[in-house]
């Protein structure tokens, strides 16, 4: 049995006397998917995923700075032409395959969104804590996810809404006004991952990840103790979204105003920042695929007056 499908057991093994049975058959119905080393889950939207070899996880830190890709680069040069590893030659040379397009207002959905998953990424993900109306906690993973502002200090997370099922997370959040973001780390992807099943509402996620709530100090719903970094937020702005020239809400966009910050000692720098080599956060990538933060690379921002003070070549001083 991979692990996988022993950890989903332990979870169901550990389920409290008084879950439902519904809920009970639900959970095993659903949850001995077994996952091999060379056959992937089907996507989210149903689609078969490709079959793949896969190398084992190593838990080496992959993190580390160097050079960026074109340290010689001068103003005004674009692609460069040469470099010493040929990468934009070869990205030169791609050029003439020539570009293929989608008028975005003849697509189907779910081509939109498996070509736009796959190509803005990576993407953050937000693990997100709330409790029902009734107290009923739930937890789940979005990565239609980003940090809009630091003043005042604003997330966003972006509900896809299906006619099939509400997501819960945002009934939660419109309901109460209260949540917490937490950052998944390499550590406990799966248990996180388990998170995103389509449970019912009166199922609680955190006993199917077996991950811990920690108290909150300014909002009711827990944070995760195991995520390096926790945000409480609270609802600053709901927005929902609906496609031109149509009255169907398709989405829910949530501005959430972080409150207060929890962050792990252990992975804090000196200088008061996030040590990205120790946060191991992961991102998603299209499809089932998640993403490690790899190699780092160093490139300044250009300063005008570095520019100015005889950098900037001729042809762009005008
Ligand atoms: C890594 C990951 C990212 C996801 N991102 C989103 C997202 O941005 N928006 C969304 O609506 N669903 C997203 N999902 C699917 C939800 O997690 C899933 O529908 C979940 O069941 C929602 O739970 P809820 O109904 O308890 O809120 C994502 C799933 C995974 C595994």
């Amino acid at each position: 049995m991979s692990r996988t499908g022993k950890y989903i057991m332990g979870a169901s093994l550990r389920w409290g006397a008084n879950q439902s049975n519904r809920t009970k058959n639900i959970l095993k119905a659903s949850s001995p998917r077994t996952y091999s080393s060379t056959k992937l889950p089907p996507n989210s939207d149903g689609s078969e995923s490709q079959h793949l070899a896969l190398a084992p996880f190593t838990s080496e830190p992959l993190f580390r700075l160097t050079e960026s890709p074109n340290p010689c680069w001068s103003l005004a040069e674009g692609l460069p032409s040469s470099n010493p590893s040929d990468l934009s030659g070869s990205w030169k040379t791609d050029e003439e395959d020539g570009w293929k397009t989608w008028e975005m207002n003849k697509t189907e959905t779910r081509d939109a969104y498996r070509l736009l998953t796959s190509a803005i990424i990576p993407r953050p993900i937000a693990f997100v804590s709330t409790l029902s109306s009734d107290g009923i906690p739930n937890l789940a993973p979005f990565s239609y996810f980003s940090m809009v502002a630091h003043h005042p200090p604003l997330i966003s997370i972006s509900f896809s809404l299906s006619s099939k099922r509400p997501k819960d997370t945002r009934e939660n959040i419109l309901a109460t006004k209260e949540f917490t973001v937490n950052i998944i780390s390499e550590p406990f992807v799966e248990a996180a991952n388990a998170t995103s099943v389509e449970a019912p509402a009166e199922v609680d996620e955190w006993r199917i990840s077996g991950l811990t709530m920690a108290e909150s100090i300014d909002v009711k719903p827990p944070w995760v103790r195991e995520s390096a970094v926790g945000l409480e937020c609270g609802l600053f702005h709901a927005h929902e979204i609906r496609p031109p020239g149509s009255d169907e809400i398709t989405h829910t966009l949530v501005l959430g105003l972080i409150k207060r910050v929890h962050v792990r000692k252990s992975v804090m720098k000196d200088d008061g920042t996030v040590d990205a080599a120790k946060l191991r956060a992961v991102s998603r990538l299209g499809g089932t695929a998640y993403a490690r933060v790899g190699e780092g690379f160093e490139l300044p921002r250009p300063t005008w007056k570095a520019m100015r003070d005889g950098l900037v070549p001729k042809k762009l001083e005008k």
